[in-house]
């Protein structure tokens, strides 16, 4: 976003993006006519329903046009979780096969929907390991993968460290197996630039509140071909894939988030983000030599996210002797009330390093 935003005026410097963005008031200012006069249902035929409807429609093409996908395959979903639920659930399902690999840094979103079809359909599950970085190997992804498989899922950027993770080798192999490959983009859409095409996946969850736009708004790409169970049955809307009168306000403000985005990724936000990251960083590291440690990758990773261990810093205790900042630490060790990051202790680190993160940069800021 450029310059600052009304619900940041007067508070702590906000460091927390990866949790959630404000609304872009250019977001705000596109929806609230479908909160306030544009009341008709899309699928009625009288004229309070045109605008509505088109507006639905161009709504799609712009949250298409982010990821390189055709307007007919965006299903709107009410979150990020839902269309997690939507892909993992709904390809195993319809699939009917009985195995789906997933990766241990996954959102819970992800590996509760995997829990639930092991504990529901018993459908086996296998949850990659990752290295020091936090990244799959994709020889490990090659040994899971069996004609049984039917799904693969492995998220684009990790929440906590931004670590990208290799999707495009790792869906080539799903795709060797005749497996389908679902990528949860939530914390990469609008961040760095993500083609549906270049990336192979079949699915791809994409996520409005972490791109500037209202909780609430979210879609899944579904590529023109794939079969779902759908995520809520009745009428047709949705591609029959999630049933109920369409939010049109809420995926207004997807499509002018989504908009938004593409403009900024065009105009080169990442490099300036990362530029200001890495700044931090090296204040930092030059306050506190030999105490600052990355976690996750240097290179390979979200240009707006920054996770360090402070050598004899308590992650939760830094964080409340610093009012002044708005972060969030997944990790506080040595606490009878925090518990690691389940993110960094599966990246091997020792649990006896005491933690802080500091994550979650703008995605816009401009140098
Ligand atoms: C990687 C990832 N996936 C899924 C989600 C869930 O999105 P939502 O909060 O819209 O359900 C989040 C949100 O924190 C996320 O970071």
């Amino acid at each position: 976003m450029t310059g600052g935003h009304p619900g940041l005026v007067g508070g702590p410097v906000y460091l927390d993006y990866n949790a959630t963005t404000p609304v872009d008031p250019r977001v705000a200012e596109a929806m609230l006519p479908h909160l306030t006069d544009l009341f008709g249902n899309p699928s009625s035929s009288h004229p309070y329903s045109a605008e509505p409807r088109a507006a639905l429609a161009g709504a799609r093409a712009e949250v298409a046009a982010l990821i390189g996908a055709r307007a007919d395959e965006i299903v709107f979903t009410g979150s990020g979780s839902e269309a997690d639920l939507l892909a993992v659930r709904g390809a195993v399902l319809a699939s009917g096969g009985s195995h789906v690999i997933t990766q241990v840094t996954e959102h819970s979103a992800v590996l509760e929907t995997c829990r639930a079809l092991e504990r529901l359909h018993g459908v086996r599950v296998t949850v990659l390991p990752v290295d020091g970085d936090g990244l799959v190997d994709p020889a490990a992804l090659a040994e899971g993968l069996d004609e049984e498989t039917a799904l693969v899922s492995v998220m684009a950027a990790n929440n906590e460290t931004g670590a990208l993770q290799r999707i495009a080798e790792l869906a080539a192999l799903a795709r060797k197996f005749g497996a389908l490959f679902h990528c949860d983009a939530a914390q990469a859409i609008g961040k760095i630039l993500l083609q549906v095409q270049e990336l192979g996946v079949d699915l791809l969850t994409v996520v409005g509140h972490k791109m500037y736009a209202p909780k609430g708004a979210a879609a899944l790409y579904v590529r023109n071909g794939v079969r779902l169970e759908p995520v809520v049955y009745g009428g047709g809307q949705e591609r029959g894939l999630r049933a109920g009168t369409e939010n049109v306000a809420l995926a207004v403000a997807l499509g002018a988030a989504a908009r938004i985005a593409a403009d900024e990724l065009a105009d080169g936000a990442p490099a300036r983000i990362a530029a200001l990251r890495d700044d931090l960083h090296q204040r930092l590291t030059a306050a506190l030599p030999g105490r600052v440690h990355l976690n996750g990758p240097e290179k390979n990773r979200l240009p707006n996210t920054l996770n360090v261990s402070i050598d004899g810093a308590l992650g939760h205790e830094l964080l409340a002797a610093t009012p002044e900042i708005a972060a969030s630490t997944g990790s506080a060790c040595h606490s009878g009330t925090h518990t690691p990051s389940p993110v960094l202790t599966a990246m091997g680190l020792d649990s006896a390093v005491l933690c802080a993160d500091v994550r979650g940069l703008p995605a816009r800021v401009r140098g």
